[in-house]
C-alpha cells in the first residue's frame, strides 16, 4: 500500500449501491419528482449572458498541464473563456495567471501561444511586465507619460492553482480554495497518480449546440443501449448505474458491465472486481483499484469537465461555450508513464474513443435545433438522469438564483442527496 489507493469503504458502498439500483422497482421513497427543465436555459440569449457574467467568471476551470510550464518563465495562453489569459511560471517557480491585455493600448502582451520569457514585454510599444507578479517594470519613453503611476498599471492577476498535474484558473478574485472545491474527487483521483500523466493525443470538436446539451450527453447512461448499440450486445448494464452527487455540482457515475462482458472477462458476477487485462495491451497503474478495471467509472467536475477514468490513462473532456448554440469540446488523452511509448496502441484507443464520441455528438445539433422549436418547452428528467438536474441546480446557485428569471430556474431539490 502506498497511501494512494481508493478507500475500501467507498468500494463497499458503491457495490451495495449498484446492487440496490439493480433491484429497485422505482426511485427511492421520497425522492423528488423533477419538473421539466425549461428549454430556454439551452436556447435563450438571456440565460447564456447570465452564464457568461456569473458562471464562467466564478468557477474553477482547467486551463492546461503544469508540465507545459517546465521552466521559470515558461508560459501558455488560455483563451477558452473568451478573454485572453497568460498562464506563466514565475521566477519563484509558482504558476500564476494574468490578463494578456497590455495596460497601455490593449494589445496582447504576448502573441505566441506558448514559450519562455524573461519578462512579459508587450510586442507593440514594449511596455514590460514582471513574469512573476505582473507589475509594470518599464515604460518606453516614460518622460512622455507625466503622471503615469506604474504601480497602478500591472497586469491584473487571475486566481490560479494546480492540482493533479493540471493548472486551474478562476476569474473570481476570491474563490473557494481549489482543493476544497475538488473535495472527494481529488481524493478518489489520487490512485491514478495523474501528476505523472503525459498527453498522447487530442480530439477537438466544434458542435452546433448549447454547451449543456453537449455535456449532459456524458452525464447519464440512459441512452447507452440505444446510441451505443453493438448489434444488440451492450457493454454496460445501465440498470445498476450508481450516481454520486458530489458537493458544488460535481458528480461520479459507476456502471456495471453487462452480462456478456462480465462473462467474457471471466468475472463470476458484475461485482467480482478484478484487474482485467487491457484490450490495447496497456499496463495498469499499480495503485488503481480493480473496480476501475471492471466497471465504467467516470466523474464530472463542475461546470465543464467530464473524465471517464481508466487504469492506464484516460480522456479528459472540457466543454466551452462559444455562443448560445456552439460548443468547443476539447478532448485530451493522457497516458500513465508506463504506457507513454505505446504509440500504436494509443492511436487505436483514441480512434475507438472517437467512434463513441461520434455516436454521442451525432445527436447534439439536431437536439439543439429541436429545443429551439416553440413546440418543445422543457425536458422531463428521470431518476437515472439526476446528475443533469444536479448540474443545473449548481449552475443556478453559481449564477445567483435571484438573478435568473423565475421561468428559467430549476428548483433546488437535491440538497439532501449530496454525498458528504
Ligand atoms: S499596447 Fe502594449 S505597449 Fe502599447
Ligand atoms: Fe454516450
Amino acid at each position: 500500500m502506498t497511501g494512494r489507493e481508493l478507500d475500501g469503504g467507498l468500494v463497499e458502498r458503491l457495490t451495495a449501491e449498484m446492487h440496490w439500483e439493480m433491484s429497485r422497482t422505482g426511485p427511492p421513497d421520497g425522492f423528488p419528482v423533477f419538473p421539466d427543465i425549461p428549454s430556454g436555459r439551452y436556447t435563450d440569449r438571456e440565460f447564456y449572458e447570465l452564464e457568461q457574467q456569473h458562471l464562467w467568471t466564478n468557477s474553477w476551470i482547467c486551463a492546461g498541464r503544469s508540465s507545459d510550464l517546465p521552466d521559470n518563465g515558461s508560459y501558455f495562453l488560455f483563451d477558452e473563456l473568451n478573454l485572453p489569459l497568460i498562464v506563466i511560471r514565475g521566477k519563484d517557480g509558482t504558476v500564476r495567471c494574468f490578463s494578456n491585455t497590455c495596460m497601455h493600448r490593449g494589445a496582447p502582451v504576448v502573441r505566441e501561444p506558448a514559450g519562455t520569457v524573461r519578462n512579459l514585454r508587450c510586442q507593440y510599444h514594449a511596455w514590460t511586465y514582471d513574469a512573476t507578479d505582473g507589475h509594470l517594470i518599464a515604460v518606453t519613453d516614460e518622460r512622455d507619460f507625466p503622471g503615469l503611476c506604474k504601480d497602478d498599471k500591472g497586469l491584473p492577476e487571475i486566481s490560479c492553482d494546480t492540482w493533479g498535474g493540471w493548472v486551474w484558473v478562476n476569474l473570481n478574485p476570491d474563490p473557494i480554495p481549489l482543493i476544497d472545491f475538488l473535495g472527494s474527487f481529488a481524493t478518489e483521483m489520487d490512485q491514478f497518480q495523474t501528476e505523472q500523466f503525459q498527453l498522447v493525443g487530442t480530439d477537438h470538436r466544434v458542435i452546433d449546440c448549447n454547451w449543456k446539451v453537449a455535456i449532459e450527453a456524458f452525464q447519464e447512461v440512459y441512452h447507452f443501449r440505444f446510441i451505443h448499440d453493438r448489434g444488440g450486445k451492450t457493454q454496460l448494464d445501465s440498470r445498476g448505474a450508481t450516481m454520486g452527487l458530489l458537493p458544488h455540482g460535481s458528480s461520479r457515475q459507476v456502471v456495471p458491465f453487462s452480462k456478456h462482458v462480465t462473462e467474457a472477462a471471466g468475472m463470476a458476477s458484475f461485482d467480482d472486481w478484478k484487474e482485467l487485462p487491457n484490450p490495447f495491451g496497456f499496463a495498469p497503474t499499480s495503485t488503481v483499484h480493480p473496480i476501475v478495471h471492471s466497471t465504467s467509472y467516470a466523474f464530472s467536475v463542475f461546470p465543464n469537465l467530464v473524465t471517464p477514468v481508466a487504469a492506464n490513462g484516460f480522456p479528459w473532456m472540457l466543454f466551452f461555450p462559444d455562443g448560445p448554440g456552439r460548443t468547443n469540446i476539447r478532448i485530451y488523452h493522457y497516458s500513465s508513464p508506463e504506457n507513454v511509448d505505446m504509440a500504436d496502441a494509443w492511436a487505436k484507443r483514441i480512434e475507438a474513443f472517437a467512434l463513441i464520441i461520434d455516436e454521442d455528438v451525432e445527436n447534439l445539433n439536431p437536439m439543439d435545433r429541436a429545443m429551439n422549436s416553440p413546440l418543445y418547452t422543457g425536458t422531463p428528467i428521470s431518476y437515472q438522469e439526476r446528475r443533469l438536474w444536479h448540474l443545473n441546480e449548481a449552475i443556478d446557485r453559481t449564477i445567483g438564483i435571484e438573478r435568473i428569471p423565475e421561468e428559467l430556474r430549476v428548483a433546488q431539490l437535491l440538497g439532501d442527496y449530496i454525498e458528504n
